[in-house]
């Protein structure tokens, strides 16, 4: 091999080897910046997964420790919540998010309140990138499953399995 070729080998081994490196900065830049860089969808993804909607809103998520495909996710659930507000249901946000607009959602990000232990008063901290972020991606994953059931009263026996949320021993002082 000349010495020219050789050189330019090396080079063309230097070049490869930066562009490696680059390549995996960037995915540190992107993890290390709380996922800023990454696409609006995948923004949404990872907003969604830290932002604990499929805890509540997939059924079987928290049994498959988190490995459930995004075809399955937040499709609501028949296992309500029970406390002193009666019984509220994670609603299917699969068919929720082909109904919003949104501009809906972005304002009642900000607006909205329900039943516990829907997690409107975090949500409240959303930029208003990251509302247009969670919703883009949720709605990116279509309509699938079958509505929750509607909340029920207080005073209403549900007639589905719930999760009972009132503390046992008496409250301190
Ligand atoms: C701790 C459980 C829990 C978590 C976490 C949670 N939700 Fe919910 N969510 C609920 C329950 C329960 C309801 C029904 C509340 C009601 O009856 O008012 C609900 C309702 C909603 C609704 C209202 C739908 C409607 O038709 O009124 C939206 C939208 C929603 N959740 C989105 C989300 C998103 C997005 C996330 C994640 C960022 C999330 N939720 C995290 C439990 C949860």
């Amino acid at each position: 091999m000349s010495v020219a070729l050789r050189i330019g080998a090396a080079a063309f081994a230097i070049t490869v080897a930066g562009l490696v490196l680059n390549g995996a900065g960037g995915a540190r830049a992107a993890a290390a910046d709380g996922g800023a860089t990454q696409s609006v969808f995948a923004r949404g993804r990872y907003l969604v997964v830290i932002g604990a909607c499929n805890d509540c809103h997939t059924p079987g998520w928290r049994e498959s420790d988190g490995s459930l495909p995004p075809s399955r996710w937040l499709t609501g659930s028949r296992i309500g919540f029970r406390g002193d507000w009666g019984t509220s249901y994670p609603v299917n946000l699969r068919l929720e998010f082909q109904a919003l607009g949104e501009d809906q959602w972005v304002l009642a990000v900000r607006t909205r309140g329900g039943h516990p232990p829907m997690i409107w008063h975090d949500l409240r901290a959303l930029t208003v990138a990251d509302r247009h972020a969670i919703f883009a991606f949720i709605h990116s994953l279509g309509p699938a499953g079958v509505p929750a059931p509607a909340a029920i009263p207080p005073w209403r026996e549900p007639s589905t399995p719930y999760v009972e949320t009132r503390p046992r021993n008496p409250s301190p002082p």
